[in-house]
Order: C-alpha cells, then structure tokens, then sequence
C-alpha cells in the first residue's frame, strides 16, 4: 500500500490527446498504472514529446448578461501534468476562467477544452461525465454542515452513482491521502478551516480526476496552513494531476517557481515560469 490515490485506484491510459477518460465506475481492465513521466519538468510551452493537453482555451471571450466583459480572447494551453498558478488583480476574471473550465458559466465566444472534453458544446446530460474528470475545490470549502467529514466525501461518489461496496474503500483511501483518517467522524463545525479544505481536497479526489481546479484554496487560511494545502496539492501533482490554482499569494507563488498565468481586466497579460511581479 504505497498511500497513493491514483497508485491504488490505478489510472486510464488516454487513447488520444482529449479522449474522454471513465471515473471510478470503468471495468478494471481498463485501468493500468501508467505514472507520467515527471522526470520532464512542464514547461509553459508544451514540447512535441509531450502532445497531451490537459486545458485548452481557445479565444475565448466572456461576456455576462449585464454586458460585463469578463475575459477577452484568453488564449491558454495546459500540459497534462502541469502546475499552474492563475494570478491577477480582483475582477481580473480568474473566477470567470475557472467557471468555464467546470461548466457553471458558457464561454460567450471560443472554445474551452478540459480533460479531454469541449465544455461548451457539452451536452447538459454528459455535465456529470465532465465533473467527474476534475476535482474542484472552493475558498469556502463548501461542505455540506450536517455530514461528517467522511460522508462529505461519500456524497461526492453517491451522487454519481458509485456502487456502495466501493465508496467505503475509496472514501478512505482519499481521507489517508490528505491525513483526515482520525478527524473521519467529526463535522465541518467541528474541523480547523486547513482541515475543512483538506476534506474539500479528498472529496476533489475520490474520482481520481485528470485536473484539479482550485480557486483561492488559501483565501481563507493562515499562511502556515495555506502552506500545508498548498504541500498537498504539489503531492497530488506529483502523482499526474494537473493543477490550475487562482491565488493571490505572492509569497507562494514567488517561492514555488511553477507556471504563472496573470489576466487583466480579462487578458493574459503574462504566461512565464516563476515570479509574481505585481501586488495583486
Ligand atoms: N455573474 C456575473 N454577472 C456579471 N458580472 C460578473 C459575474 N461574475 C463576475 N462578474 C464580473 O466579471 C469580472 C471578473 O470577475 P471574476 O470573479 O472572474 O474575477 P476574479 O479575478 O476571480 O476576482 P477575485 O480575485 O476578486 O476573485 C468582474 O468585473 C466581475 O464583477
Ligand atoms: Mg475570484
């Protein structure tokens, strides 16, 4: 038992660059333990040895209902495999890209592509298949109050339909990936906030999803614990996700040295490896 989620739970070998991959309901036979190659560091242009994309944005533009121009012809490639930091003022539309990316709000114009999905041409019954290819986590962790930090991440995998002999084992796998085991039968109320973002995190993880998408995940943590959720999503990294993280913490962001994205007023104004060279 190596402790590893996606070690355990095995992961799908992709066809092709976008081929859509089955969740945790696939037959066995279609699951092998093909670990990336993370011996090649991402880099913010992917080499032609490296051909899977994880995140498409193709001139993309959004604008809302009340005319408001959110993101304006946001062009942005992610490697599978990649770690990527989202930065820029507020209202800068990181919060808007990330909504595209999960399919709660459809791009006005262009094409958004997602573990091997185009998002916006998605049909609203295939919405569940997408979801279950990306982890998403929330600033405010969004639990549900009344469960408990293991079924907070049960729900997850009942909702999808997951035959009950497996949610039980998978539950605990993914609460031994973020170190939740002993907290399993305490509610949110009950929960440090690192702790209510870590429960956030297994439940992002019981899918074993191709990309985790995390908007301000530190938002509403102290920098010593934010440091702590930020060590696990470079673990889960590690193990061949992709991450794409809106935040505003310079500090993070300055000494982990990964891929940072800036928008402004809706433009990507920078896409280079290391350095947040504004206060945001
Ligand atoms: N549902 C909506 N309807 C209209 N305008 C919206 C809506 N959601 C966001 N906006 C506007 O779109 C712009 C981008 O907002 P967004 O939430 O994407 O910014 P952000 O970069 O995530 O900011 P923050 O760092 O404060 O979270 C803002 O001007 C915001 O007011
Ligand atoms: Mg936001």
């Amino acid at each position: 038992m190596t402790g590893r989620l996606a070690a355990v739970t095995g992961r799908l070998a992709a066809a092709t660059a976008l081929a859509p991959r089955p969740g945790l309901d696939s037959s066995a036979a279609e699951w092998h333990d093909a670990e990336p190659d993370l011996t090649n560091p991402p880099s913010d242009a992917a080499p032609a040895s490296s051909p899977r994309i994880s995140i498409a944005l193709h001139d993309v533009t959004k604008v809302y209902p009340n005319g408001r121009n959110a993101l304006s012809d946001v062009d942005l490639t992610v490697p599978e495999g990649d770690f990527v930091f989202l930065v820029g003022p507020s209202g800068a539309g990181k919060s808007t890209l990330i909504k595209l990316l999960v399919r709660d709000e459809l791009a006005t114009h262009g094409e958004v592509y997602i573990a091997g999905f185009e998002v916006t041409s998605l049909r609203g019954r295939d919405i569940p298949r997408l979801r279950r290819q990306i982890g998403i986590v929330f600033q405010d962790f969004k639990l549900l109050p009344r469960k408990t930090v293991r079924e907070n991440v049960a729900f997850a995998l009942e909702v999808t339909g997951t035959p009950r002999k497996r949610i039980a084992a998978t539950v605990e796998r993914a609460l031994a990936l973020v170190g939740l085991t002993e907290q399993a039968a305490q509610r949110p109320s009950q929960l440090s906030g690192g702790e209510k973002q870590r429960t956030a995190i297994a439940r992002a993880m019981v899918h074993d999803p191709r990309v985790i998408i995390a908007d301000e995940p530190t938002g509403n943590l102290d920098p010593l614990i934010s440091w702590e959720i930020i060590q696990l999503l470079l673990r889960i990294n590690d193990m061949g996700t992709t991450v794409l993280m809106a935040t505003h913490n310079a500090e993070v962001v300055t000494a982990l040295r990964k891929r940072v994205v800036a928008l402004e007023d809706g433009h990507v104004v920078r896409d280079e490896v290391g350095g947040y060279h504004r206060d945001y």
